[in-house]
């Protein structure tokens, strides 16, 4: 039987949002997997990753120049996992403020488009890549308050799926990962403190707890390694079975 392995050694990674409490253990979970990682963030992110550059996701000249050096200090790039996310507003769309709503899918969705966009070259010449793009379960249902974050991961899930039908013959996969409330300062923050944030969004979830930001870097590795090398234009819901009722 063929080895389907999880062994990343050597491969050029890129990671946004990756100064995050989700995408620091991504960077983390790769590099310990042989993955050689360009780390990328609003702001330079420390300690994280073997190249460390700021882009804004949103930007496309700022991705070109990052991703353009991220293949040439990394010796080539094969694996893109769209990660960053904007700071989420809430209310309905009348208290929506236009820019918020616009940063939204600027950074969750246009980002992802610009970051594809720019690596493909960079797979073409390796004859092989993989993309990640992390969603959310509120990309397939949703909940009160928050239509900017769920249309721009709603339409990140379809965007994996045409990317997946485009690159398919070129070797190039395109998934998704889709968490469910993950203890992170993104929801410690909306919640005040860190028991009120498993009191809030625990009972939420049928497993009774909210994620680990592990969990969600375990599913990464299996998302971009060989091991899930048929898998492509799929999401993986790590949502502790939020969407199952
Ligand atoms: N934390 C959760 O419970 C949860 C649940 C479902 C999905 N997710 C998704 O997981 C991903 C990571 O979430 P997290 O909790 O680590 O969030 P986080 O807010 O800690 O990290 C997001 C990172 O993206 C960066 N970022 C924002 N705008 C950017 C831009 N324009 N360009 C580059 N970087 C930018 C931020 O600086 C931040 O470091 C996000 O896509 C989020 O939507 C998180």
């Amino acid at each position: 039987m063929a080895d389907l392995s999880f062994d990343l050694t050597g491969r050029g990674a890129v990671v946004t949002g990756a100064g995050g409490d989700i995408g620091r253990a991504v960077v983390a979970r790769l590099t310990a997997a042989g993955a050689r990682v360009a780390a990328l963030d609003l702001t330079a992110p420390e300690d994280v990753g073997e190249v460390a550059l700021a882009c804004d996701v949103s930007d496309a000249g700022a991705v070109e120049a990052a991703v353009a050096e991220a293949a040439a200090r990394l010796g080539g790039l094969e694996i893109l996992v769209n990660n960053a996310a904007a700071p989420t507003p809430v209310g309905d769309v009348t208290q929506i403020a236009p820019e918020a709503w616009a940063r939204s899918l600027a950074v969750n969705l246009t980002g992802a488009y610009l970051m594809s966009r720019a690596c493909i070259p960079h797979f073409r010449a390796l004859g092989r890549g993989v993309i990640l793009n992390v969603a959310s379960q509120l990309g397939h249902v949703t909940t009160p308050g928050r239509a900017a974050y769920s249309a721009s991961k709603a339409g990140l899930l379809s965007l994996t799926r045409t990317l997946a039908l485009d690159h398919a013959t070129e070797n190039i996969r395109a998934v998704s990962l889709s968490p469910g409330a993950v203890m992170t300062s993104r929801i410690i923050d909306q919640a005040g403190s860190e028991e009120a944030a498993e009191a809030a969004f625990a009972p939420l979830h049928p497993v009774g707890r909210v994620g680990r930001v592990e969990e969600m870097a375990s599913a990464a590795l299996f998302l971009v390694s060989d091991a899930a090398g048929f898998v492509t234009g799929a999401d993986l819901l790590a949502d502790g079975g939020y969407t199952a009722r």
